[in-house]
C-alpha cells in the first residue's frame, strides 16, 4: 500500500494527485458547510451524489463542446479530472433573484430576472468571496481580458444548456456558481470548466412547487437534503447501484 498524496482539502472536497501527471483526484467528502464553514455538519451520502451528479453534468457539458476537466469516474466518491491552475474567481449566474442577490438589491427571492445576469467573486475565504467586477480582476491580474471574455461565453452557454436540461425534468436553474481553471497543453493554454456543478453550487427549485432541491435546505435548516439531492439524480436519471444507495426511510420531497 502506498499513501497517495494529498494535494489540497476543502471544506466538501480533497484532491490527490492522480496516476498520471497533469492529473488528479477529487474525492467529494460528506461535509456540508455554508456561509463560509460558519456552519458545518457532514450529510452521510452527499458526497456520493455530488460525484454522480456533477459526472452527469459535466459529461453532458462535455458533448455539447465545453472543455472540462472531468476525465472519469473512479469510483463512488472520486473522479480523475485533469490538473488546471485554477483562476482565483467564482463566476455566478443568474436567472430568478435568490440569496445574496435578492437580498443585496431588496428583490424578493423567486422574482425572475429581466435576463441572466453574471457575477463575480474573488475566491478568498478570509474576506468571505467578495463580489467584483471585471475591473478588479483585471487590475490585479486574477484573469486576462481575454480569459473573462472566454469564462463569460462558456458560463452563459452553460446556463442556457443546464437550464433547459433541468426545465426537462421539472427544475427550475435558479441560479449557480462554477470555476475555471488554466489548462496547459505542451505550449498551448486554455481556460477549461473545473471543480463541480452539484447542488452545493446550484439553486434548484422544483417547477411545480417551487420546493428547494439544493444547498439552501441546509443553509436554512430545512431538513430533507438527502432526499432533495437523491431527488435530483433520480430526474436526472443517474442510477445509484451501490451500499451508499441504502432505501431511505421518511418523507420523501416530491412525488
Ligand atoms: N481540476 C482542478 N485542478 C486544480 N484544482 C481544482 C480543480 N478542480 C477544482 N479545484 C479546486 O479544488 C478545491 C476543491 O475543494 P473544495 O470545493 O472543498 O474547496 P473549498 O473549501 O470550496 O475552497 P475554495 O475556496 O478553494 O474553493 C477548490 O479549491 C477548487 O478551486
Ligand atoms: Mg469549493
Amino acid at each position: 500500500m502506498t499513501r497517495r498524496r494529498k494535494i489540497y482539502e476543502g471544506k466538501a472536497k480533497i484532491l490527490y494527485e492522480g496516476p498520471e501527471p497533469g492529473t488528479l483526484v477529487q474525492h467529494f467528502k460528506d461535509d456540508a458547510t455554508a456561509f463560509n464553514n460558519k456552519k458545518h455538519d457532514l450529510i452521510e451520502g452527499k458526497g456520493v451524489l455530488n460525484n454522480r451528479i456533477s459526472e452527469y453534468v459535466f459529461t453532458r457539458l462535455g458533448e455539447i463542446g465545453i472543455p472540462t476537466h472531468f476525465l472519469k469516474r473512479v469510483n463512488m466518491r472520486e473522479q480523475l479530472v485533469k490538473e488546471v491552475e485554477i483562476i482565483p474567481i467564482e463566476v455566478m449566474i443568474r436567472n430568478v433573484a435568490a440569496g445574496s442577490l435578492a437580498k443585496r438589491l431588496g428583490i424578493e427571492e423567486g422574482t425572475p430576472l429581466p435576463r441572466s445576469i453574471i457575477e463575480f467573486a474573488y475566491k478568498s475565504d478570509e474576506l468571505d468571496d467578495p463580489l467584483v467586477t471585471e475591473e478588479h480582476i483585471t487590475a490585479f491580474a486574477w484573469a486576462t481580458p481575454q480569459e473573462i471574455d472566454d469564462m463569460m461565453a462558456m458560463s452563459l452557454r452553460i446556463n442556457d444548456f443546464l437550464s433547459g436540461l433541468f426545465l426537462g425534468i421539472g427544475i427550475k436553474l435558479i441560479d449557480f456558481k462554477i470555476e475555471f481553471g488554466r489548462h496547459f497543453e505542451g505550449e498551448m493554454m486554455r481556460v477549461i470548466l473545473a471543480d463541480e456543478i452539484s447542488p452545493d453550487s446550484c439553486r434548484l427549485w422544483d417547477t411545480a412547487t417551487n420546493e428547494k432541491l439544493d444547498k439552501d435546505r441546509f443553509r436554512r435548516d430545512l431538513g430533507g437534503l438527502m432526499d432533495a439531492y437523491q431527488e435530483v439524480a433520480r430526474r436526472l436519471g443517474i442510477l445509484m447501484e451501490n451500499e451508499d444507495q441504502t432505501p431511505r426511510t421518511g418523507p420523501v420531497l416530491v412525488k
